[in-house]
């Protein structure tokens, strides 16, 4: 092979996952069915093992599809090692962080695996709107963290949001492009601004969803509908924000209520309390709508 260095796609070759929640599980699948060894961590064993069946499922689906040999699900699945102990991820190329959507929570992992990563990996963060420079602030090697954003269901949708912080190397950012290209997805480019650009136009609108309900303008199938057939989304806003998680949709109004000091992101205080009740959406049984 010589001294010359791999070219950046093949240098990613291991990959971890923080947090096997629904946007985990579906970023490992990724990565595993692109001929990644995975590490899959989250701090709850329950998720873990929730997700090894999701990811099951969702492979299951492709095979069914005949876009998928059982084969190459059975490898797919074989690659992803679940793990509970950050030590594990010592010799990863690549971190995708997908845990909880707090900047102080992130910030403290992103401080523990700067320690424990060899000093090559590139930290990446799937946050949905907290500054990926800040994030980068935590860390030792500010040039290699980076925004990652997927899209709900990763396996499914089809882009990924790249979020350059202040000090991301184009380095760093051509190898996350071609590592994303090589997973099957369109990437698209973002300043490091709140909510970047995604959220912070789809945020508003489903805000907007929920003010239109607390204010009576209509019930919440009718708000959806008229969304669904108006004006051809796939999902009424209700709908897709019990999708995301509330808790999610919450979060990312207050980063872009507090970063872009403007009174319209001011979350409704319907969702608000949807939230203080538990009611986070598809993922605990009830939101907006309830789950069977
Ligand atoms: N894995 C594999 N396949 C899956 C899947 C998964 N996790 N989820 C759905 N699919 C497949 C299904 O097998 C089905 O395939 P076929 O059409 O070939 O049969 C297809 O996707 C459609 O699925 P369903 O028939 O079950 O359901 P649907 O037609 O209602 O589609 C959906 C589901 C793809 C989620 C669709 O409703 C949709 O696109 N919704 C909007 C999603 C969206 O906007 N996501 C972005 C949210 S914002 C975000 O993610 C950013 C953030 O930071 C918050
Ligand atoms: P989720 O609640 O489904 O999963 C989060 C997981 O992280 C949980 O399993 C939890 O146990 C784990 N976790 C929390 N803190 C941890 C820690 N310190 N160490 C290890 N594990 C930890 O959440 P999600 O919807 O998958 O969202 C995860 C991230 O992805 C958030 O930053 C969110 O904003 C972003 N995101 C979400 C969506 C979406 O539609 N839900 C879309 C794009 C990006």
């Amino acid at each position: 092979m010589g001294t010359q260095a791999a070219p950046a796609t093949r240098q990613i070759a291991a990959v971890a996952v923080i947090g096997a929640g629904q946007m985990g599980s579906g970023i490992a699948q990724l990565a595993a069915a692109a001929g990644c060894s995975v590490f899959l961590l989250d701090s709850d064993p329950a998720a873990l093992s929730r997700a090894v069946t999701s990811i099951s499922s969702s492979l299951g689906r492709l095979v069914a599809k005949g876009q998928l040999s059982q084969a190459a699900c059975d490898d797919s699945v074989k690659r992803i090692k679940c793990v509970s102990d950050v030590q594990e991820l010592r010799g990863v190329d690549l971190v995708i962080e997908a845990i909880v959507e707090s900047e102080d929570v992130k910030k403290k992992l992103f401080v523990e695996l700067d320690k424990i990563t060899k000093p090559s990996a590139i930290l990446a963060s799937n946050t949905s709107s907290i500054s990926i420079t800040r994030l980068a602030s935590a860390t030792s090697r500010p040039s290699q963290v980076i925004g990652m954003h997927f899209f709900n269901p990763p396996p499914i949708m089809k882009l990924v949001e790249i979020i350059r912080g202040a000090d991301t190397s184009e380095g760093v950012f051509s190898q996350v492009k071609s590592f994303s290209e090589r997973i099957g997805k369109v990437v698209i480019c973002s300043q490091d601004y709140p909510g970047f650009i995604v959220n912070r136009i789809l945020m508003p609108m489903i805000n907007e969803a929920f003010w239109a309900l607390y204010t009576g303008v209509a019930t919440k199938e009718d708000i959806d509908t008229g969304m669904k057939l108006g004006t051809n989304h796939p999902m009424g806003p209700l709908q897709l924000a019990d999708f995301i998680g509330l808790d999610v949709c919450l979060s990312v109004l207050r980063v872009l209520h507090n970063g872009l000091g403007d009174n319209k992101y001011s979350p409704c205080p319907l969702l608000v309390q949807y939230v203080d009740a538990g009611r986070l959406g598809k993922k605990r049984g009830q939101g907006v709508y309830s789950y069977g």
